[in-house]
């Protein structure tokens, strides 16, 4: 087995050998731009990974991670739209650098284009990882809209928001552990555990990627900071907020969700301050590490050689660690 990082230099080599810019440019330039803006890489390096545990050469899976890295930038795409966002790793989101038309036919195409890289696999193989992307993708929309949907809805609980997040970016995580399993033809009750490892290491993610939103370093995290402030993102820590703050603190955070100032600034600062008065920000990290808990509590349980699930706990523990 390679390491981590070699995985991912050996995805980013075949990368840059199949996305390549044509005609017509308009089309395609975006693609490349967001493909190569950098990112972490982590479902496509979970994907060769995992088929490597199951003895198979991480070569006959790089079309599935090269399609679920394609299938991901397409969403980042959309989602940066759906957000208004203006940066995404440290650069101009495609709708700001071209424009809204631009965003959505170059991410439309981007979605075609991972479903085209399962063509490269054979009868029973293209049909299971088609059809796991199929249920995914599908999930990852539904997500999205729940996203979407608790912006202006004021009676979202906890357990929504659990929901949304195992949707619009779990699966997903899940999905690329199972695709692993899938080209290298692993016992069906493994895919299944692989999948659900993966969906709890998920979960926690998306609870980190809240967290620095808000309380990120603006140098090194890529986004506009407090920009789920600025969205009303019913988040983990927005919804904690509201149960552990004093009567006021919530009232006040309630008052702040409903307003849209075009000066954000004070905004986010008021309400990163009720979130850390509040020890939300505390309870936000406990959250992440229960998950991640949860996660490896699964990993424990699955019949594999303990030296292939360390490397599966390490990218668990750098994921609950990471500042980007
Ligand atoms: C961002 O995903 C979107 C979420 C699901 C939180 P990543 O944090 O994996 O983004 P990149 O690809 O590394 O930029
Ligand atoms: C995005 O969640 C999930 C998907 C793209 C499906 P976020 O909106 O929190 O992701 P970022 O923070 O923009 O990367
Ligand atoms: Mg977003
Ligand atoms: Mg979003
Ligand atoms: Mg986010």
């Amino acid at each position: 087995m390679l390491s981590i990082s070699q995985y991912r230099e050996a995805f980013l080599d075949y990368l840059s050998e199949k996305i390549t810019t044509k005609e017509p440019v308009n089309l395609y330039e975006p693609i490349t731009y967001i493909l190569n803006l950098g990112g972490k890489r982590l479902r496509p390096v979970l994907v060769l990974m995992t088929t490597e545990i199951f003895g198979t050469s991480y070569k006959k899976a790089l079309d599935a991670a090269l399609a679920i890295e394609v299938f991901h930038n397409f969403s980042l795409v959309h989602d940066d739209i759906m957000d208004s966002a203006p940066l995404r790793r440290g650069k101009e989101t495609v709708h700001e650098r071209w424009d809204l038309n631009t965003g959505i036919l170059s991410g439309d195409t981007m979605l075609i284009n991972a479903y085209q890289l399962f063509e490269n696999y054979e009868g029973p193989v293209f049909k299971e990882l088609a059809q796991l992307f199929t249920k995914t993708a599908i999930q990852v929309c539904e997500g999205q809209q729940y996203d979407i949907d608790f912006e202006s809805r004021e009676d979202v609980e906890i357990e929504d928001y659990l929901k949304m997040i195992e949707f619009k970016t779990a699966v997903l995580v899940g999905a690329s552990l199972q695709m692993g399993a899938i080209v290298a033809g692993a016992p069906e009750e493994s895919k299944k555990a692989l999948y659900e490892f993966g969906r709890l290491l998920g979960i926690a993610f998306q609870l980190q990627d809240d967290y620095l939103d808000a309380f990120g370093d603006p140098e090194t995290f890529g986004k506009q900071p407090g920009g789920d402030i600025i969205e009303n993102k019913k988040t983990f820590l927005y919804l904690t907020a509201l149960q552990e703050a004093e009567k006021a603190d919530a009232s006040q955070l309630e008052h702040l969700y409903s307003i849209n100032p075009s000066d954000s600034i004070g905004k986010i600062e008021a309400v990163k301050s009720i979130f850390e008065q509040s020890g939300t920000s505390e309870l936000t990290r406990k959250e992440i590490k229960k998950y991640t808990k949860q996660a490896f509590d699964v990993l424990d349980q699955i019949d594999l050689p303990e030296n292939k699930k360390e490397l599966l706990r390490k990218f668990g523990v750098s994921l609950m660690e990471r500042e980007v």
